[in-house]
Formats: structure tokens, C-alpha cells, sequence
């Protein structure tokens, strides 16, 4: 038996062990898994400018007071279009290098606004350079420090072409002959917050979601069924920007297809109710939304199929009768 009162070496084994296995979960994996995210397609890479706004970001410690994270709560609505996923984070969350992960800037304060969305907000590079110098001289009751230290003054007679001069009040001016001139840190800075906009992710559904797919695909067949439904071109219209034509989804943003227990489940049930419902099940991906509205049943049925015979997916087709089936049992229960 393992003698933890009287053998120090069990009990220093033990606690290495358990101190290892712990790290390796809680850090290790993580860690390894949070390198695997992909950007979103709509997403723009940084500009060497914004990177180094990034850092000033980081370096001033703006996330001591502000947060760039949306939660999936009524509450954050207004910070953002969708909750944040993983992949929002990928460009600000490169290695600084290979001792430094980048720190963080998803914040846990919220004393001032959440920044996820403040480009979109707020696109004026003169309003932030104002802002930054001293928040009271266009919020007059705002309690965020100002950062002149980002800004020389100069004497008027000193300014060039070349110097961002910055309009602030002269009552805010200890010496009102100086002219604030904007530095390259604030200029990057800046332009790094204007350039915080919520990327937006694939279609959103709507009753016009996918007008021309329906005309181009329903060709009535004899008896007025539609015949000939083609699952790969449904595919690509409805679900393939978020799953991707290869159907391996993005990392950090929309789980692959290919290779899904679900999709190629024997039982399609759990797979026709996502594609009816759609589904939120897992923080570390995005939003599904529901396509009961706007697909048929034959339309899901085709789609389903195609999708259980794509990329190395190898599961029996899914008829319109089965999706039938499924659309009455959610109808009848949500009728309850
Ligand atoms: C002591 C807390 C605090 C710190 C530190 C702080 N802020 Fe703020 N910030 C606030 C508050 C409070 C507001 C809301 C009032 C206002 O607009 O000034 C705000 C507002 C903002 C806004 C406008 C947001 C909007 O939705 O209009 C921006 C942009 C901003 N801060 C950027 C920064 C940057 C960049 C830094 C670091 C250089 C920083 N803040 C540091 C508290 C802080
Ligand atoms: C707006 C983006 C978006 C579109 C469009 C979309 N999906 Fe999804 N889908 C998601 C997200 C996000 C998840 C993961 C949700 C979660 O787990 O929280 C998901 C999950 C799934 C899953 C579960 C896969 C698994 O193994 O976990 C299936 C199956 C699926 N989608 C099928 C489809 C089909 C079929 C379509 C087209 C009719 C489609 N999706 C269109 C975003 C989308």
C-alpha cells in the first residue's frame, strides 16, 4: 500500500504525478489544441501596424479595464452581432515568440465598454487619438485615465507637415500655445482599435435564405415530385461556408463534417434534428441555425446524403420520408 504518512518518497512521487497529469490537462492540451484554430474566411490579417497596436494594447494593460469578449448571454448583446469563438482570437492570439505565449486580451473587468465590436462603433481615428490623450474631452464624465505619455507637445512654431496634430480643447492644455502631436504609439494603437470589428460568420438564415438554390434545383418530375436534387450544389449554397467545401469545418469555429460520429451515426435522427434545429452544444464552436424553414424535406434528405457519401464518409442515404418522419415528432412535441 502507498504509506503517504511515513514515506516522504511515495508522497513526493505521488504529488509529482498528480502536479504533471494536471498540468498536462488543464495547460498542456489547451494550449496544443488553441494552435490548431484557423482564422475566419471574412477575417483580415493583421497589418504590421495593428500588431504593433496590439502590443501597445498589451504593454499599457487596456484589459485591465476592458473586455473583448462576447458571452452567449442576453446580457452581451450589445457588444456584439454572435458570441466570440476561438477563431476570433487568431491573429491576437500568435506567439510573441518561443518563450511568450501572447497574453491575453480577452479580459475579465469590464469597467469600461467591451471592445470586441469598437471599430464598428466607433470608426473616427480622430475621436480615439482625442480619447487616448484625455477620455474628458469628448466623454465628460468618463473615469478612463488618459495616456499623454503617447503624445509630445510641441511649440507651434515647431510643427511640421509630417506631425498629427491633435484638436484638444485648450482648457485641457496646461501650456494653450503647445500643439499635441499624436506619436507613432498612439497612431498604431489606434489603428489597431479601429480595426476591431466582429467578423461575420457564413449566412445567417432568413426567409429569403436561399432563394435561387430552390429555383435552380426543383425540377418537377412527373408528378409534380421534385426530381433530380442536386445534394452537392444544396450543399455548397447552404451549409458549405461555415463547413467548408471539403467539409472540415474551421478549427475554433465550425466543427468538420467529414469524419462526424453524427453525420455517419447508423441512426440519422440526432443528424436531421441538427439540420431542422439547428445547434449549440459546444462553447468552442459557433452558432448553427435552424433550416426547418427553409429547406424541404426532399432538400435535407439530399443533403444528407451527400454529406454521408463525401470526403470518406461512408454511412446508407437518408430518404425524405425519414426527415418526414422527424419534422412531425418535433412539430408534435413543440406543440405540447
Ligand atoms: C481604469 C479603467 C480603464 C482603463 C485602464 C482603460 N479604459 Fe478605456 N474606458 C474606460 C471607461 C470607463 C470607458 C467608458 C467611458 C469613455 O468612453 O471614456 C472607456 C472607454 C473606452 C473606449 C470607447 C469605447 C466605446 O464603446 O465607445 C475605448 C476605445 C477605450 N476605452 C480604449 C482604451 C484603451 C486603448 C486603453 C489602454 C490604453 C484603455 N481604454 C484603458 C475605462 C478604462
Ligand atoms: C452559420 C454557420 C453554419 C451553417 C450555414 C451550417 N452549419 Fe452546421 N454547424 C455549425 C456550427 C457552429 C456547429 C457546431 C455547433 C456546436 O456544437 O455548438 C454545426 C454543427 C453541425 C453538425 C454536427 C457535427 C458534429 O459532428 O458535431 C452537423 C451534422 C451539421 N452542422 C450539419 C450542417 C448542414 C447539413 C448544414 C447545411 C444545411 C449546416 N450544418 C449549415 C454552423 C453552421
Amino acid at each position: 500500500m502507498l504509506n503517504l504518512n511515513n514515506n516522504h518518497k511515495n508522497l513526493v512521487i505521488t504529488s509529482l504525478t498528480v502536479y504533471v497529469f494536471l498540468s498536462i490537462l488543464i495547460a498542456v492540451i489547451p494550449a496544443y489544441q488553441l494552435d490548431k484554430v484557423q482564422a475566419l474566411p471574412s477575417m483580415e490579417p493583421f497589418s504590421d501596424q495593428q500588431l504593433n497596436g496590439l502590443k501597445i494594447y498589451n504593454s499599457e494593460n487596456c484589459m485591465s479595464c476592458h473586455t473583448q469578449q462576447v458571452r452567449n448571454i442576453e446580457m452581451d448583446k450589445v457588444w456584439g452581432e454572435r458570441p466570440s469563438i476561438p477563431s476570433d482570437y487568431f491573429y491576437s492570439k500568435k506567439r510573441i515568440d518561443i518563450w511568450r505565449q501572447s497574453p491575453s486580451v480577452l479580459g475579465s473587468e469590464r469597467t469600461g465598454p467591451d471592445l470586441t465590436n469598437v471599430g464598428k462603433r466607433q470608426p473616427g481615428k480622430e475621436w480615439h487619438l482625442l480619447h487616448l490623450y484625455n477620455p474628458r474631452t469628448v466623454v465628460k464624465e468618463s473615469v478612463m485615465p488618459g495616456y499623454p505619455w503617447l503624445f509630445e507637445e510641441k511649440e507651434a512654431s515647431q510643427v511640421t507637415d509630417k506631425d498629427v496634430v491633435i484638436p484638444v480643447p485648450t482648457n485641457f492644455l496646461k501650456d494653450p500655445s503647445k500643439k499635441i502631436i499624436a506619436t507613432q504609439k498612439a497612431l498604431d494603437l489606434v489603428s489597431y482599435l479601429t480595426s476591431l470589428k466582429q467578423a461575420t460568420i457564413g449566412e445567417m438564415p432568413s426567409s429569403d435564405f436561399i432563394p435561387s438554390s430552390k429555383k435552380d434545383n426543383i425540377q418537377a418530375g412527373n408528378n409534380g415530385v421534385p426530381a433530380g436534387l442536386d445534394g452537392a450544389l444544396l450543399y455548397t449554397n447552404t451549409c458549405s461556408a461555415c463547413h467548408q467545401a471539403d467539409g472540415k469545418g474551421l478549427p475554433g469555429a465550425f466543427p468538420p463534417l467529414a469524419g462526424s460520429k453524427i453525420v455517419n451515426d447508423a441512426n440519422p435522427e440526432s443528424f436531421i434534428k441538427i439540420i431542422l434545429q439547428g445547434y449549440d452544444a459546444r462553447a468552442e464552436y459557433g452558432v448553427m441555425p435552424p433550416f426547418a424553414e427553409n429547406l424541404s424535406d426532399e432538400e435535407v434528405a439530399a443533403i444528407a446524403t451527400h454529406e454521408r457519401s463525401s470526403w470518406g464518409n461512408n454511412a446508407p442515404a437518408i430518404t425524405a420520408d425519414d426527415v418526414k418522419k422527424i419534422r412531425e415528432m418535433i412539430n408534435s412535441t413543440a406543440k405540447k
